[in-house]
């Protein structure tokens, strides 16, 4: 076969199905917990009853007469850590919290208990059930306080610091005062969301395995590298001497964006018995040891004129932590950038409570910012008797409100004018309650979706081998979002080959360096790598001589029969300072209540993103569609429970915490944008992982408006909220 290295690019576009798809289907893709190490041990999680206080003591006697037990650490016998320090114990005391990037993991160097379901201790057994077994006769005597729960009672607090992702704590441009005083109207309420927690299918899994002081970790994992440098701190050893190895990942929407307690719990144990071993949280344990979205209490007030002009943005977020670290859920990003008011003020408080700490969300701050400032605009809408998408262009932001920065694209119209005339907006009456359906009322919504093009720094190695077939390298992770896809097709044009011809291989951390799986900065990042890694392969094959329309596999055959590698380091460029980088999106959504029971179903939702280029359709779609149904599940359906009591996890099982099933999910229509990017970074990718759930919550709950002229500020949106 002859290879045309010139010819243009052909895959990246297509909606190529997955390489990996008959793998995963056939149950041949190997997830953490089933890799076949020999002479396995298992653990299982010894988690508090209490939600606050200490563990005076665990009682191991008549666990350690069951047959098959091999070790039981506690805060009593666990090893101490060389690389925690005091300060990262989840020690009382404000001096003691964790800074907003830094986990504070509760690995038994102490006897703190800071929520119900904390890890407080880890058995071994030769076998699951022996463990179980186990478990089931430790008994745990503790000094219990009283936890703090309620966090609308609890105090608000400035944050010590605020994730990079949020901004600053406060953020002001001109006189919010001034421009409220100016409006002609305003709209002024409070938005709240509740605690969510992630549930990926595959629950957090480690298998851990020490040889000497080298230790490989087998982990379900968004981020090797971000695994492998924790825990290589915590031992005290080199980053070197740990390997962590995550083929696929079932699924992790930022809970799985860097290590927990239980890949250092299960390393710890790894140690002390000398054998492998296998910790696989339970779905329970996925509610506390595993992070979670936040309550958020966000109040919005808006000014305007009568023509829709905004004077006045004020957006205050209130969101709970842990009492072990500040982890502030970014719900303002979108509110100083989305809108051209010339006056915009946004501040962050945090209350701390007896949960186990929250942490990046799907879009975590833009899903529950959007809910809150689109719901907003809706009601300003009204309150101006315009049509929300006339309302939204009237303040279309030409730059960046924050900073003035020109976008490096942007093309929101586009995506209110294509959703618009696929949905058919044009046949909204703006009246709630005027359309229906026999006796359904019919309601139609529509919000905007927006989220930031972030590029990291990412390594790649492109090799090509003898028989001609190029293998692509790069430690990155498939959380499942087509990772080993469009890097196969992003190879592949770049070579000149068709996408079969390339083996893209990813998840340890021996392979070239590249960003976690969050922050939707995988396409981008490791993306660009990947394009630069192969076209630098290609030039060094053609400056050795490759001849026009000559193969790669006769070529290396004519010249020594060896393979021939390069690897890059690609760094975002300077534009990244210069041009502000976004996604955008609008939402348009269509409810049908039932009058009499307060049903809501959501019989269709069109959606219109403009994400940069779209590498791979099949999976942007998919991508999008995964976001919408999130969205669907944040607007109706999603809530942890906490017991108001003792604090306990209530509905931590896939039966009582509801997420949507088929049922609940009509008909997504998903559209892209044709967008051109010439700045953002190497091949014009600006991800589309987290935007599909932006704006949804707030475009359906603007549906249930126009269709019942209820207005719920207060997700989910149950069935006694609107009757
Ligand atoms: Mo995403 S919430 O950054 O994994």
């Amino acid at each position: 076969m002859s290879i045309d290295t010139t010819r243009r690019a052909e895959s990246v576009g297509e909606p190529l199905d997955r390489v990996d798809g008959r793998l995963k289907v056939t149950g041949a893709a190997t997830y953490a917990a089933e890799y076949p190490l020999h002479d396995v041990a298992h653990a299982v999680l010894i988690t508090s009853s209490i939600a606050k206080g200490r563990v005076r003591r665990i009682e191991t006697a008549a666990a350690e007469r069951v047959p098959g037990i091999l070790a039981i650490l506690t805060p009593q016998n666990a090893p101490r850590l060389p690389g925690v320090q005091a300060g990262n114990t989840g020690a009382r005391g404000p001096a003691a919290r964790g800074a907003a990037s830094m986990r504070v993991p509760t690995i038994l160097q102490n006897d703190e208990v800071h929520y119900n379901g904390q890890p407080i201790g880890l058995i071994v057994a030769d076998t699951l059930d022996h463990a179980l077994a186990a478990h089931d006769v430790i008994r745990v005597d503790y000094a219990a306080e009283h936890p703090v729960l309620d966090m609308d009672t609890a105090p608000r607090n400035p944050p010590e610091s605020v994730h990079p992702l949020g901004g600053a704590r406060t953020f002001r441009l001109g006189d919010v005062d001034a421009g409220l005083g100016a409006a002609e109207v305003k709209v002024d309420h409070t938005y709240t969301t509740p605690l969510e927690n992630h549930n990926p299918m595959e629950v957090h899994n480690t298998l851990a395995a020490w040889e000497g002081d080298r230790l490989t970790l087998y982990e379900s994992t968004q981020g090797i590298f971000s695994v492998r440098n924790t825990v290589a701190r915590q031992f005290g050893i080199a980053p070197e001497n740990v390997r962590v190895i995550a083929h696929f990942t079932g699924g992790g929407f930022g809970s799985k964006g860097g290590a927990w307690s239980h890949e250092t719990l299960a390393a710890m144990a790894a140690k002390r018995v000398g054998r492998p071993v296998k910790l696989m949280l339970t779905r329970r344990q996925m509610f506390g040891p595993t992070g979670g979205r936040p309550r958020t209490v966000q109040h919005v007030t808006l000014g305007a004129k009568r023509d829709g002009t905004l004077t006045a943005i004020r957006h205050y977020s209130t969101s709970n932590t842990s009492t072990l670290e500040d982890w502030i859920e970014p719900a303002l990003s979108q509110t100083r950038m989305l809108y051209a008011s010339p006056n915009i003020e946004t501040q962050y408080d945090v209350v701390r409570i007896n949960v186990g700490s929250p942490t990046f969300m799907r879009a975590p701050g833009e899903s529950t910012g959007t809910f809150a400032l689109e719901s907003a605009m809706d009601e300003l809408a009204y309150a101006l008797g315009m049509d929300p998408i006339q309302l939204r262009l009237a303040n279309y932001a030409e730059v960046d409100p924050e900073n003035n920065h020109p976008w490096s694209s942007k093309s929101l119209r586009e995506c209110y004018r294509v959703g618009a005339e696929k949905f058919g907006w044009g046949r909204r009456n703006m009246a709630p309650r005027t359309m229906r359906d026999g006796r359904w009322l019919v309601g139609y919504g529509l919000a905007t979706a927006t989220y930031p093009a972030r590029t990291a720094p990412a390594s790649t190695t492109a090799r090509l081998l003898p028989d001609g077939r190029a293998v692509i390298v790069a430690g990155t992770q498939e959380i499942g979002c087509g990772t080993y896809t469009v890097m196969s097709q992003i190879a592949a044009d770049a070579l000149g080959v068709p996408p079969d011809r390339v083996t893209f291989e990813l998840g340890e951390t021996t392979m070239p360096e590249t960003p976690a799986s969050t922050g939707s900065v995988t396409a981008a990042s490791t993306g660009s790598a990947v394009y630069q890694a192969a076209n630098a392969l290609k030039q060094k094959v053609v400056s050795m001589g490759l001849r026009p329309g000559e193969s790669y596999e006769s070529f290396i055959k004519r010249s020594g029969g060896q393979p021939i590698e390069v690897t890059i380091s690609a760094r975002p460029g300077p534009e990244q300072q210069q041009y502000s980088m976004h996604s955008f999106g609008a939402v348009f959504t269509e409810v049908r209540v039932d009058p009499d029971l307060a049903l809501v179903r959501i019989p269709r939702i069109v959606t219109a993103h403009a994400v940069g280029k779209v590498l791979n359709l099949k999976t942007a779609t998919s991508q999008i569609q995964g976001g919408v149904i999130w969205g669907i599940g944040m607007a109706l359906l999603e809530e942890t429970q906490i017991d108001p009591n003792n604090g306990r996890y209530l509905n931590a099982d896939l039966a009582e915490y509801k997420v949507p099933v088929n049922a609940d999910v009509g008909t997504i229509d998903v559209h892209f944008i044709d967008e051109h990017d010439p700045h953002v970074n190497a091949i014009g990718v600006k991800g589309a992982g987290e935007i599909g759930i932006t704006g949804v919550a707030a475009s359906i709950a603007n549906a249930v408006y126009h269709a019942t002229g209820k207005r719920v500020r207060d997700l989910p949106i149950r069935i006694e909220k609107i009757l």
